[in-house]
């Protein structure tokens, strides 16, 4: 079978370092491999809605964000097809069907949801489009029958539920939907970088976060406020190198040609490890290099960024026509989803 790939991000803000490197940095990689059959990028915006009903234009006004941020990293239209989830109805037709397939007690019982919700701090009051969310991305990951979803760790549950509706589908009705496999981030720094304050992920609400769209001054002052080794007080104290942010992020970006270019007094990054261990090497130092890795890979990034947010009629162009294209592969899905459950009354299955 040829591959189809399909995944997605809810746009309730920039996209940051620790999505380039957990998820964007994979699809440009697997985009531009020619490997695959086709590839979908979503913008999750009806997801995003389901725990923002009272902010609708926090998500209305992060599709842009998000949108520049794909084509900055060098996602590609003509080669992924980059669309709007609310612009194709034919997902919420897929996502009734599905219901039916799901229990209350199933969805009680994602782990995702279920962490969502507490970090939500819902409580009882869960808005029922929230809970259900699981559903719809059933829906939106079969509509494409997309059999490879690469995530995060976070979203497993959510593929083990889909293939499940997928399952129940193709049994109780007919072979029509593609089970598909999650694809994670092949190493674990990747999956979850952690924040500029040590916290154990970047995420937007802690404000801990480098973003894609951030100036180079920006990117150089939170490095500069970065979480390093509390017990590494004056120079000469010996340092730690283990949950400190700085060594996490050099794990993470680091590569030996770096110290040619910026930092010549070592050869890779276990000498700097050993220096910064025995004592005698200054966090500034560190950052500083630090700051140098990251303004590599980020200046090309927010050129481009900076290039494409001149024209955004020409974004959202794009964007229309990603979402016109999704939709005729949904709507064929669709088709085959109601001919399979015998819904197609006016379509040559007349009602006797
Ligand atoms: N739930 C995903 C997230 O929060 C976004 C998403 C929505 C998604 N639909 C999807 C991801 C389908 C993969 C496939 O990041």
């Amino acid at each position: 079978m040829q591959d189809v790939i399909l995944t997605g991000d809810r746009p309730t803000g920039k996209l940051h370092l620790g999505h380039y490197v957990g998820s964007l940095k994979r699809r440009v990689q697997m985009q531009n491999s020619g490997k695959y059959e086709k590839i979908y990028i979503m913008i999750a915006d009806a997801q995003a809605l389901t725990d923002n009903a009272d902010d609708i234009n926090k998500v209305r006004n992060n599709i842009s964000n998000v949108a520049l941020d794909y084509l900055a990293c060098g996602l590609d239209p003509a080669k992924a097809t980059i669309f709007i989830q609310s612009q194709i109805p034919e997902l919420c037709e897929l996502s009734f069907y599905y219901m039916n397939l799901v229990t209350v007690s199933r969805l009680q019982r994602n782990p995702t949801v279920k962490n969502e919700i507490q970090m939500r701090g819902f409580k009882q009051s869960i808005p029922t489009g929230f809970f259900c969310y699981p559903i719809s991305q059933a829906a939106d990951i079969t509509a494409f029958k997309a059999n490879l979803v690469p995530v995060g760790e976070d979203q497993l549950p959510m593929i083990e539920q889909t293939r499940e509706i997928v399952r129940s589908f193709n049994s109780l009705y007919k072979e029509v939907l593609v089970e598909p496999e999650a694809v994670l981030p092949d190493n674990a720094l990747c999956s979850r970088l952690p924040g500029l304050d040590g916290a154990a992920k970047m995420s937007k609400s802690l404000g801990n976060c480098i973003y894609l769209a951030d100036t180079a001054n920006e990117v150089k002052k939170k490095v500069q406020s970065m979480f390093t080794d509390p017990t590494h007080l004056r120079i000469e104290d010996p340092g730690h190198t283990e949950n400190n942010a700085v060594f996490t992020y050099l794990d993470a970006f680091c590569k030996d040609e770096h110290f040619g270019a910026f930092l010549p007094a070592y050869a890779n990054l276990d000498e700097l490890k050993e220096h910064y261990r025995r004592g005698g090497l200054g966090d500034g130092t560190v950052k500083k290099f630090l700051t140098e890795i990251l303004q590599s890979e980020l200046s090309p990034i927010r050129e481009k960024r900076e290039e494409y947010a001149k024209d955004l009629g020409e974004v959202f162009h794009m964007l229309k026509i990603g979402s016109e294209k999704a939709e005729t592969v949904a709507a064929q899905t669709l088709d085959e989803v109601k001919n399979a459950m015998g819904i197609n009354y006016f379509k040559g299955n007349a009602l006797k």
